[in-house]
């Protein structure tokens, strides 16, 4: 009984990453915004335009600063202001840019409906 009850309790979270937006603090422009999440489009996104230099597991960094990896949505988490600014405000991170619009415009709504303060 006890193992049911925990299950149902888990079934009501389903994540208990408080990362993830609660639904009353979502813009409303985020209803009609394509669906992107961590799974389906983000670690994708990090993996071809970061990861390269910005990995716990790569070789040569080019100079990306210690410890500031993309590999995991923890990590994503813990730097979004500075991938806000520098991907879609100053534009100059990747390295050379190159960043399809589309994408630049996916990070944006990535950024703005998944992830939360
Ligand atoms: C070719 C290597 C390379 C790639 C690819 C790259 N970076 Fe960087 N990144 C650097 C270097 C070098 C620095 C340190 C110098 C600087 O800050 O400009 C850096 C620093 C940073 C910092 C920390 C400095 C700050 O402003 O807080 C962030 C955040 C960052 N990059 C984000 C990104 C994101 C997001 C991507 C992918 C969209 C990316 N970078 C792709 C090389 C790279």
């Amino acid at each position: 009984m006890t193992v049911l009850l925990l299950m149902l309790a888990c079934g009501e979270h389903p994540s208990t990453q408080d990362s993830l937006l609660e639904a009353d603090t979502r813009p409303e422009s985020c209803d009609s915004a394509p669906p992107v999440t961590w799974a389906n489009w983000a670690d994708g996104f990090f993996s071809s335009y970061c990861r390269a230099c910005h990995s716990s597991g790569t070789a040569e960094r080019y100079g990306a600063p210690e410890g500031v990896d993309f590999d995991t949505l923890a990590d994503v988490i813990q730097w979004r202001e500075r991938i806000q600014v520098r991907t879609l405000e100053a534009e100059d991170m990747p390295v050379g840019g190159g960043v399809y619009d589309e994408d630049l415009e996916l990070l944006q709504v990535w950024l703005e409906c998944e992830l939360v303060d």
